[in-house]
């Protein structure tokens, strides 16, 4: 069969983690695909920087619109919204599928980018952009496609759990917590998007315009971070047996859509006061499947990165052998419920 070729825009903590793995694993991807996958190019701003064993420099390019053009697939993993915004408009463009784990640019301009393509009849997927490794998106997107969403709740940013959990069990203080978090690959590069709630608030808003079948913008989210919580605040949380989470809600209520991030005081017997570190935990309330829960790595690179390549391996399939993934039109405003004032 001919091989899909792949170019990587971007491999910094989740990028080089999809470059390493495409490696290491391309005989069995190749076999789940039924074609062969050929890495086109990788797209970084230095191509002189030593990048390690998987990137060697015969893979770099600084052409960032010559790969594009040339790739069937490409996957964007440099975040923040220009150049990745036009950079994916041009790879519709050209006719190739998109796979994006950036949920601040989809929820700044997914319209444009859903619709372009549709347009141009290719598949645009962003399992990773919510949740790191969870399945959530092809869940909603996908599997409960047949059902009725009421509501969704739980933690979507790994960084912010990352620090609360820190300080609760191990008494750090919210800047190293944080730092640490930098560290491990769990932070946006600039980490005000974690703590000042926008990260889980650009999730909210993709996950609730899938489940509620209509548009949801950012500025729909209520948005409160965590950059306030002190350690008294959570020590007083623990002497009344409860921990203070980041919560995302997104639920139908009889007069519309509501849709928040705020931190919460959550009962310490509570499932969610047990997820630690930079897991993630999300609660799905649906009409005919009732409570589903997810669970797992919300962030850091080798657990984002299986995400990226579960996406990858399906708009892979559909390149080799027909076939494409939901349009966006199938879920646009068909059942437009008021918007709840942020
Ligand atoms: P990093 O900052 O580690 O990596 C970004 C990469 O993109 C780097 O290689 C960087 O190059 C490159 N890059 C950034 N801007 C440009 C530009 N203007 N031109 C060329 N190259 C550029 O980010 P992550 O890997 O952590 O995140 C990537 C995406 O994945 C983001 O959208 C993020 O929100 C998302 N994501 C991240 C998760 C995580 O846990 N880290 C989890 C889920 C999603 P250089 O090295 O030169 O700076
Ligand atoms: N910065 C994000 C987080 C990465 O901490 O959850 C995963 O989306």
């Amino acid at each position: 069969a001919k091989p899909v070729r792949i170019a990587i825009l971007g491999p910094g903590t989740v990028g080089s983690e999809v470059v390493r793995l495409l490696s290491e694993q391309g005989p069995d991807l190749a076999a789940r695909v039924g074609a062969p996958l050929e890495l086109a190019g990788v797209y970084v701003r230095d191509t002189s920087k030593d990048r390690g064993p998987h990137l060697p420099a015969t893979v770099l390019t600084s052409d960032a619109s010559a790969l594009v053009a040339g790739a069937d697939v490409v996957v964007e993993l440099m975040g923040g919204i220009e150049p990745a915004r036009t950079l994916i408009l041009e790879a519709i463009a050209g006719g190739a599928s998109v796979v994006t784990a950036n949920k601040a640019l989809l929820a700044a301009h997914g319209p444009e980018l859903y619709e372009a393509a549709d347009a141009a009849n290719v598949d645009l997927y962003f399992e990773a952009a919510v949740a790191g490794a969870i399945p959530l998106v092809r869940p909603v997107r996908e599997s409960l496609a047949g059902d009725h969403i009421t509501r969704i709740l739980g933690i979507v940013n790994g960084t912010t759990n990352y620090i609360l959990d820190e300080m609760t069990r191990r008494g750090l203080s919210y800047d190293v917590a944080l730092k640490q978090a930098q560290e491990l690959g769990y932070a946006e590069a600039d980490p005000t998007a974690d703590v000042e709630g926008h990260d889980a608030a650009a999730k909210a808003a993709i996950l609730a315009s899938l489940a509620f079948h209509q548009r949801v913008a950012l500025e729909d989210v209520y948005c409160e971070g965590i950059s306030a919580i002190t350690a008294e605040d959570v020590i007083a949380a623990r002497e009344t047996d409860q921990v203070i989470k980041l919560l995302a809600i997104a639920e139908r209520t009889p007069e519309g859509v509501a849709v928040r991030v705020h931190p919460a005081l959550v009962p310490s017997d509570h499932p969610l006061a047990g997820v630690h570190g930079a897991f993630n935990a999300v609660f799905i309330e649906a009409e005919s499947a009732g409570g589903l829960m997810f669970y797992g790595q919300g962030a850091g690179g080798t657990p984002t990165a299986s995400a990226v390549l579960g996406d990858l391996v399906s708009v892979a399939r559909h390149r080799a052998n027909g076939g494409k993934g939901p349009r966006e039109s199938h879920y646009a405003v068909h059942d437009v419920l008021p918007i709840e004032a942020a």
